[in-house]
């Protein structure tokens, strides 16, 4: 199985995956790394690991679709099973979600359908939620809305920051990101309609 990551920022849950790779926890090559930002401390952190990285300049492209035929077509040569969006900060187009159906999987910082988009730690802060976590699901073509394959609660607590809150909700994320990878690396996961399913070992044989 060839998994590549795509990420913008630090890079933390880029680092979950490589770990539970290392470790055998993820029965899977991570094929490359790719980011829209060049400096991206994730980048620093595949390097270190000697994991191939690419760098896609979103300024020198006409269009968010321009961007994503760029990356697939890198992608082709890379045999790619899987792709994991780990802090990837740009929508992908429908023809880049069209193009991986149903193997791209994303982890967003609430639990969702709550608090969609880029800002899911403050404002669900800000909302007064008792409780939110960390959602996996798999990327459909309307963003932060394809089907939950895992979540975790955490509380929020009455003097949390927005840095306290994150900092917890990370460590959630760091558990059921690479899980929920390790689920698909082993065909275990099956989607009916909005649900997500766990296949059961003697279903697998076939
Ligand atoms: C995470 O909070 C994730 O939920 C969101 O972006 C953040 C990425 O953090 N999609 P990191 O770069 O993995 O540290």
């Amino acid at each position: 199985m060839n998994i590549v990551v795509l990420v913008s920022g630090s890079g933390t849950n880029l680092q979950a995956i490589i770990d539970a790779v290392r470790s055998g926890y993820i029965n899977a090559h991570i094929a490359l790394v790719v980011s829209d930002k060049g400096d991206a401390y994730a980048m620093e952190r595949a390097k270190k690991d000697g994991i191939e990285t690419l760098f896609m300049d979103p300024k020198i492209f006409k269009s968010k679709e321009d961007y994503d035929k760029a990356v697939v077509k890198y992608l082709r040569d890379k045999n790619v099973d899987m792709i994991c969006l780990a802090g990837y900060m740009r929508v992908l187009s429908a023809y880049f979600v069209r193009e991986y159906k149903g193997r791209i999987i994303n982890i967003h910082p609430a639990l969702l359908p709550s608090f969609k988009g880029v800002n899911g730690i403050k404002d669900a802060l800000d909302y007064g939620v008792k409780v939110t976590g960390p959602t996996v699901h798999f990327v459909t073509e309307e963003v932060d809305s394809g089907p939950i394959i895992a979540q975790a609660v955490v509380e929020v607590k009455d003097d949390d920051t927005e840095d306290s809150l994150r900092e917890r909700v990370h460590e959630e994320e760091h558990k059921i990101y690479p899980k929920a990878i390790k689920e698909f690396v082993e065909g275990k996961l099956e989607i009916k309609g909005r649900r997500v399913f766990r296949r059961h070992e003697h279903e697998n044989k076939d």
